[in-house]
């Protein structure tokens, strides 16, 4: 007798079978919303942009009212065009996406067959492994040291099926961020034909001189992608518009199993307009910056352990002590009003995550710590 699972023949199961792993996926759980018995909790739970959105991006949007009934042009050209400018980047090597989650699904698409691997950090935000596990690869977690992405940990577990590593830089749910010469030293210890996938979610909220976002080293070499949103600085995750850097090789093989009309006529009209409203980004950064030194300060002074963070949130450690928990403390802020992010699917089950939020919103939650602590 054996314990293994039953091989199940597809070809004569009773009903439509999924193919191997997928019912083993994890679905992706969301910042929660709601606050049970509390009418307007106040959601700090999925690094939105506290601000809201940009005047200019909201006013794009509205007056997207009477293209509603057409489709989008196919390629972005507008945002494509926008992009390129802004930032001085090459139109033909950039790709546009539902989100940036997308172009990590057609990034797994178009590299991985059943059996290769993917490689990330043990708390590697989980969109990159739902699409490689959907392209039945295998997902590597390279241990971590002070929540920190450990290059030599990663390039222990590359090998010759390796086809994308993929850095969050700032990491997500950790906050945490590797410098350039790290990326450079990961990047040198590939195999050209692997594919470094850099993660700029979070690229504007850090400005340290010793930070690289990527974008010269997809000039510089012909397996380097570098990822960014408008989800967070420009506050409009709502939209759902991600784009990527990368060889022209690389866009115009990706570009084929893309769907044709994957990003919206709003969202583009609304993305190029946030692009342009230099003075909301400005607004957003400063409040970032101000009130996460503050969080890090007061939380890190109730005795909480507070991971240094260059992201538009901070991951809060607390003890395994019953009444001084992580999931405790989660539920207390619930009653008041307060909703933050426990991070126990990425094995943190100790922490939780706090987007950063005005400043009534940060006082509040340093308050509702201290008395949650006093018990
Ligand atoms: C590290 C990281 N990358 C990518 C994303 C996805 O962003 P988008 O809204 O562009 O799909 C997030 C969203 O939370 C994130 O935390």
């Amino acid at each position: 007798m054996t314990d293994a699972a039953p091989v199940l023949d597809r070809a004569t199961a009773a009903r439509p079978t999924p193919k191997p792993g997928i019912l083993a996926i994890a679905p992706y759980v969301p910042g929660k919303a709601t606050a049970e018995g509390v009418e307007h909790p106040l959601k700090l739970s999925a690094n939105e942009n506290i601000l809201g959105s940009s005047p200019k991006a909201r006013e794009a949007f509205a007056g997207a009212i009477d293209q509603l009934h057409m489709y989008p042009e196919g390629r972005s050209n507008l945002l494509r065009a926008a992009i390129g400018e802004t930032y001085g980047l090459e139109p033909e090597r950039l790709l546009f996406g539902c989100g940036s989650d997308e172009i990590f699904q057609l990034l797994n698409q178009t590299f991985l067959e059943p059996g290769d691997n993917i490689v990330q950090g043990q708390y590697g935000f989980g969109a990159y492994a739902i699409g490689a596990r959907a392209c039945q690869a295998e997902v590597r977690f390279a241990p971590e040291r002070d929540y920190r992405i450990d290059v030599d940990e990663m390039l222990k577990l590359v090998d010759e099926r390796t086809r994308l590593v993929f850095v969050a830089n700032p990491a997500n749910p950790t906050g945490t961020w590797i410098t350039g010469s790290e990326i450079r030293r990961l990047h040198a210890g590939l195999a050209p034909s692997v594919v470094l996938v850099l993660d700029g979610a979070y690229a504007e909220f850090l400005s340290d001189p010793e930070f690289e976002d990527g974008a010269s080293m997809v000039r510089e070499f012909e397996n380097v992608v570098m990822t960014r949103t408008f989800s967070k600085l420009h506050g409009l995750a709502g939209l759902r518009v991600g784009w990527a850097y990368m060889p022209a090789e690389m866009a115009a093989a990706v570009d084929r199993i893309r769907l044709p009309f994957n990003v919206n006529i709003p969202a583009q009209l609304a993305a190029v307009a946030a692009l342009g409203d230099t003075a909301f980004q400005t607004r957003s950064l400063a409040l970032v910056e101000q009130w996460r030194a503050w969080l890090t300060q007061q939380i890190g002074g109730l005795g909480l352990d507070v991971v240094p963070s260059a992201a538009n949130f901070v991951l809060v450690g607390f003890p395994k002590t019953p009444g001084k928990t992580a999931k405790e403390a989660e539920a207390y802020l619930a009653r008041r009003g307060l909703i933050v992010r426990g991070v126990g699917g990425y094995g943190l089950p100790d922490h939780l995550r706090i987007t950063i939020g005005l400043e009534e919103h940060n006082r509040a939650v340093v308050d509702a710590l201290s008395d949650f602590l006093k018990g």
